[in-house]
Protein backbone atom coordinates (compact mmCIF):
# COMPACT_ATOMS: atom_id res chain seq x y z
CA UNK A 1 0.00 0.00 0.00
CA UNK A 2 1.50 3.23 -1.05
CA UNK A 3 1.51 6.50 1.29
CA UNK A 4 0.24 10.05 0.45
CA UNK A 5 1.63 13.03 2.40
CA UNK A 6 0.08 16.40 2.26
CA UNK A 7 2.24 19.69 1.43
CA UNK A 8 5.04 20.82 3.96
CA UNK A 9 3.56 23.19 6.94
CA UNK A 10 0.91 20.45 7.49
CA UNK A 11 1.09 17.21 9.26
CA UNK A 12 2.74 15.92 6.26
CA UNK A 13 5.76 15.72 8.15
CA UNK A 14 5.46 12.06 9.16
CA UNK A 15 5.63 10.21 5.87
CA UNK A 16 4.25 6.92 6.70
CA UNK A 17 3.85 4.97 10.08
CA UNK A 18 7.40 5.12 11.62
CA UNK A 19 8.57 8.54 11.92
CA UNK A 20 11.86 9.61 9.95
CA UNK A 21 13.98 13.00 10.88
CA UNK A 22 12.40 16.15 9.66
CA UNK A 23 15.15 16.90 7.56
CA UNK A 24 14.33 13.73 5.41
CA UNK A 25 11.00 14.17 6.26
CA UNK A 26 9.83 17.38 5.18
CA UNK A 27 12.05 17.98 1.99
CA UNK A 28 10.23 18.22 -1.25
CA UNK A 29 10.72 19.57 -4.61
CA UNK A 30 9.07 22.94 -5.47
CA UNK A 31 9.14 24.58 -8.67
CA UNK A 32 8.13 28.26 -6.59
CA UNK A 33 11.60 29.39 -6.04
CA UNK A 34 12.32 32.94 -4.33
CA UNK A 35 15.05 34.07 -7.01
CA UNK A 36 16.84 36.31 -3.97
CA UNK A 37 20.64 35.40 -4.44
CA UNK A 38 21.90 32.78 -1.96
CA UNK A 39 24.92 33.64 0.48
CA UNK A 40 28.39 32.07 -0.51
CA UNK A 41 28.45 30.63 2.72
CA UNK A 42 25.10 28.62 1.89
CA UNK A 43 26.43 27.79 -1.50
CA UNK A 44 29.97 26.19 0.15
CA UNK A 45 27.96 24.59 2.91
CA UNK A 46 25.67 22.86 0.61
CA UNK A 47 29.04 21.46 -1.75
CA UNK A 48 31.09 20.92 1.62
CA UNK A 49 27.96 18.43 2.48
CA UNK A 50 28.38 16.88 -0.79
CA UNK A 51 32.39 16.45 -0.54
CA UNK A 52 32.31 14.06 2.40
CA UNK A 53 29.95 11.62 0.71
CA UNK A 54 31.50 8.15 1.05
CA UNK A 55 32.58 6.64 -2.55
CA UNK A 56 33.98 3.63 -3.60
CA UNK A 57 37.84 3.50 -2.30
CA UNK A 58 37.67 7.40 -1.82
CA UNK A 59 37.71 8.21 -5.24
CA UNK A 60 35.11 11.09 -4.68
CA UNK A 61 34.17 10.97 -8.67
CA UNK A 62 31.20 13.71 -8.03
CA UNK A 63 31.67 16.75 -9.91
CA UNK A 64 30.04 20.34 -9.98
CA UNK A 65 29.43 23.26 -12.03
CA UNK A 66 27.77 26.20 -9.85
CA UNK A 67 25.83 28.68 -11.42
CA UNK A 68 24.67 31.35 -9.29
CA UNK A 69 22.22 34.54 -9.55
CA UNK A 70 23.90 37.73 -7.66
CA UNK A 71 22.64 41.34 -7.46
CA UNK A 72 24.01 41.70 -11.14
CA UNK A 73 21.91 38.57 -12.43
CA UNK A 74 22.53 35.39 -13.22
CA UNK A 75 26.15 34.03 -14.32
CA UNK A 76 26.99 32.60 -17.71
CA UNK A 77 27.39 29.72 -15.32
CA UNK A 78 23.24 29.77 -14.74
CA UNK A 79 22.61 31.13 -18.08
CA UNK A 80 24.43 28.39 -19.37
CA UNK A 81 22.57 25.81 -17.44
CA UNK A 82 19.43 26.48 -17.81
CA UNK A 83 19.66 26.98 -21.73
CA UNK A 84 20.41 22.96 -21.72
CA UNK A 85 16.98 22.49 -19.58
CA UNK A 86 14.05 21.15 -21.44
CA UNK A 87 11.46 24.00 -21.80
CA UNK A 88 9.26 22.70 -19.11
CA UNK A 89 11.58 22.98 -16.21
CA UNK A 90 13.26 26.03 -17.43
CA UNK A 91 9.89 27.46 -17.47
CA UNK A 92 10.19 27.17 -13.25
CA UNK A 93 13.84 27.03 -12.95
CA UNK A 94 14.67 29.90 -14.00
CA UNK A 95 13.75 31.73 -10.51
CA UNK A 96 16.24 29.74 -9.09
CA UNK A 97 18.81 31.53 -7.75
CA UNK A 98 21.30 28.49 -8.02
CA UNK A 99 21.44 25.89 -10.29
CA UNK A 100 24.09 22.96 -9.87
CA UNK A 101 24.90 20.68 -12.75
CA UNK A 102 25.93 17.46 -10.91
CA UNK A 103 28.36 15.08 -13.36
CA UNK A 104 30.52 12.08 -12.02
CA UNK A 105 33.21 10.15 -13.62
CA UNK A 106 31.59 6.82 -15.70
CA UNK A 107 34.79 5.87 -17.35
CA UNK A 108 38.18 5.30 -15.55
CA UNK A 109 41.68 6.52 -17.08
CA UNK A 110 42.35 3.06 -18.13
CA UNK A 111 39.04 3.29 -20.13
CA UNK A 112 36.87 0.36 -17.51
CA UNK A 113 33.67 1.42 -16.77
CA UNK A 114 32.99 3.48 -13.04
CA UNK A 115 29.79 1.31 -13.00
CA UNK A 116 29.03 2.90 -9.21
CA UNK A 117 30.00 6.53 -10.25
CA UNK A 118 26.17 7.58 -10.94
CA UNK A 119 25.69 5.99 -7.23
CA UNK A 120 27.94 7.88 -6.04
CA UNK A 121 27.12 11.17 -6.55
CA UNK A 122 23.82 10.26 -5.77
CA UNK A 123 24.83 10.24 -2.34
CA UNK A 124 26.77 13.32 -2.51
CA UNK A 125 23.56 14.88 -3.84
CA UNK A 126 21.49 13.56 -0.89
CA UNK A 127 23.97 14.93 1.54
CA UNK A 128 23.67 18.20 -0.21
CA UNK A 129 19.81 17.76 -0.08
CA UNK A 130 19.30 17.75 3.82
CA UNK A 131 22.34 20.11 4.18
CA UNK A 132 19.96 22.52 2.01
CA UNK A 133 16.51 21.10 4.13
CA UNK A 134 18.73 22.16 7.28
CA UNK A 135 19.18 25.63 6.12
CA UNK A 136 15.97 26.32 4.96
CA UNK A 137 16.70 25.62 1.63
CA UNK A 138 15.12 23.43 -1.47
CA UNK A 139 16.41 21.45 -3.66
CA UNK A 140 14.79 20.20 -7.20
CA UNK A 141 16.52 17.79 -8.86
CA UNK A 142 16.14 17.92 -12.88
CA UNK A 143 16.70 14.75 -15.34
CA UNK A 144 14.96 17.00 -17.95
CA UNK A 145 18.04 18.17 -19.45
CA UNK A 146 20.27 17.98 -22.57
CA UNK A 147 23.67 16.07 -20.79
CA UNK A 148 25.68 16.51 -24.38
CA UNK A 149 25.19 20.40 -24.20
CA UNK A 150 26.59 20.57 -20.59
CA UNK A 151 29.45 18.96 -22.41
CA UNK A 152 29.53 20.75 -24.97
CA UNK A 153 29.34 24.10 -23.49
CA UNK A 154 31.67 23.68 -20.67
CA UNK A 155 34.43 21.63 -21.46
CA UNK A 156 33.52 19.00 -19.53
CA UNK A 157 36.06 15.69 -20.04
CA UNK A 158 36.02 12.13 -21.66
CA UNK A 159 35.04 10.03 -18.74
CA UNK A 160 32.44 12.60 -16.98
CA UNK A 161 28.94 12.13 -17.19
CA UNK A 162 26.50 14.87 -16.64
CA UNK A 163 23.48 13.19 -14.63
CA UNK A 164 21.46 16.04 -13.30
CA UNK A 165 20.92 19.93 -12.85
CA UNK A 166 19.79 21.01 -9.33
CA UNK A 167 17.98 23.99 -8.56
CA UNK A 168 18.36 25.67 -5.60
CA UNK A 169 16.76 28.05 -3.19
CA UNK A 170 14.06 29.49 -1.19
CA UNK A 171 10.43 28.81 -1.02
CA UNK A 172 9.00 31.29 -3.39
CA UNK A 173 5.39 32.56 -4.54
CA UNK A 174 3.82 30.34 -6.50
CA UNK A 175 1.86 33.01 -8.34
CA UNK A 176 4.88 33.55 -10.75
CA UNK A 177 4.28 30.13 -12.08
CA UNK A 178 2.95 28.72 -15.04
CA UNK A 179 -0.54 27.09 -14.24
CA UNK A 180 0.23 23.50 -14.65
CA UNK A 181 3.22 24.11 -11.91
CA UNK A 182 1.19 25.84 -9.78
CA UNK A 183 -1.17 23.09 -9.53
CA UNK A 184 1.52 20.62 -8.77
CA UNK A 185 2.36 23.10 -5.80
CA UNK A 186 0.28 21.98 -3.46
CA UNK A 187 -0.08 18.29 -4.49
CA UNK A 188 -0.37 15.56 -2.39
CA UNK A 189 3.80 13.15 -2.38
CA UNK A 190 3.26 9.93 -2.64
CA UNK A 191 6.01 6.80 -2.06
CA UNK A 192 5.52 3.05 -2.51
CA UNK A 193 4.36 1.19 0.67
CA UNK A 194 7.74 -0.69 2.02
CA UNK A 195 6.21 -4.13 1.60
CA UNK A 196 6.65 -3.38 -1.83
CA UNK A 197 10.30 -2.36 -1.96
CA UNK A 198 11.93 -4.23 1.61
CA UNK A 199 11.67 -7.78 1.03
CA UNK A 200 13.78 -10.69 2.85
CA UNK A 201 13.74 -14.26 1.93
CA UNK A 202 13.46 -13.63 -1.54
CA UNK A 203 12.50 -10.90 -4.11
CA UNK A 204 9.15 -9.42 -3.73
CA UNK A 205 8.22 -11.19 -0.04
CA UNK A 206 8.00 -8.39 2.35
CA UNK A 207 10.32 -7.95 5.06
CA UNK A 208 8.61 -9.53 8.20
CA UNK A 209 10.24 -6.64 10.39
CA UNK A 210 7.26 -4.51 8.85
CA UNK A 211 4.54 -5.30 11.21
CA UNK A 212 6.50 -5.53 14.40
CA UNK A 213 5.49 -3.42 17.52
CA UNK A 214 9.05 -1.97 17.43
CA UNK A 215 8.02 -0.52 13.90
CA UNK A 216 4.52 0.71 15.12
CA UNK A 217 6.41 1.96 18.53
CA UNK A 218 8.13 4.44 16.62
CA UNK A 219 5.11 5.91 14.96
CA UNK A 220 4.31 10.20 15.04
C1 LIG B 1 17.12 12.06 -10.99
C2 LIG B 1 15.88 12.92 -10.85
C3 LIG B 1 15.37 13.56 -11.98
C4 LIG B 1 14.26 14.41 -11.87
N1 LIG B 1 13.85 15.10 -12.97
C5 LIG B 1 12.88 16.03 -12.85
C6 LIG B 1 12.55 16.88 -13.94
O1 LIG B 1 13.11 16.80 -15.03
N2 LIG B 1 11.57 17.80 -13.75
C7 LIG B 1 10.91 17.94 -12.56
O2 LIG B 1 10.05 18.82 -12.44
N3 LIG B 1 11.21 17.15 -11.50
C8 LIG B 1 12.18 16.21 -11.60
N4 LIG B 1 12.54 15.43 -10.53
C9 LIG B 1 11.83 15.59 -9.24
C10 LIG B 1 10.87 14.42 -9.00
O3 LIG B 1 9.77 14.52 -9.86
C11 LIG B 1 10.45 14.42 -7.51
O4 LIG B 1 11.57 14.23 -6.68
C12 LIG B 1 9.44 13.30 -7.24
O5 LIG B 1 8.24 13.54 -7.94
C13 LIG B 1 9.12 13.17 -5.76
O6 LIG B 1 8.66 14.40 -5.24
P1 LIG B 1 9.32 15.06 -3.95
O7 LIG B 1 10.79 15.26 -4.27
O8 LIG B 1 8.61 16.36 -3.74
O9 LIG B 1 9.16 14.10 -2.83
C14 LIG B 1 13.62 14.56 -10.62
C15 LIG B 1 14.12 13.90 -9.49
C16 LIG B 1 15.24 13.09 -9.60
C17 LIG B 1 15.79 12.42 -8.35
Amino acid sequence: MSTTSTRPGTAHGRTGATAVHPLVADRWSPRAFDAAPLPDAEVVSLLEAARWAPSAMNAQPWRFLVGRTTEDGPDATHTGLLGTLAPPNRAWAHRAPVLVAALTRVVEDDGSARAVGPYELGLAVAQLTVQAESLGLHVHQIGGFDAEAVVDAFEVPVGYRPVAVLAVGRLGDAAGLPGWARAREGAARSRLGLEELAFAGRFGQAFDGLGSEDAGSAAA
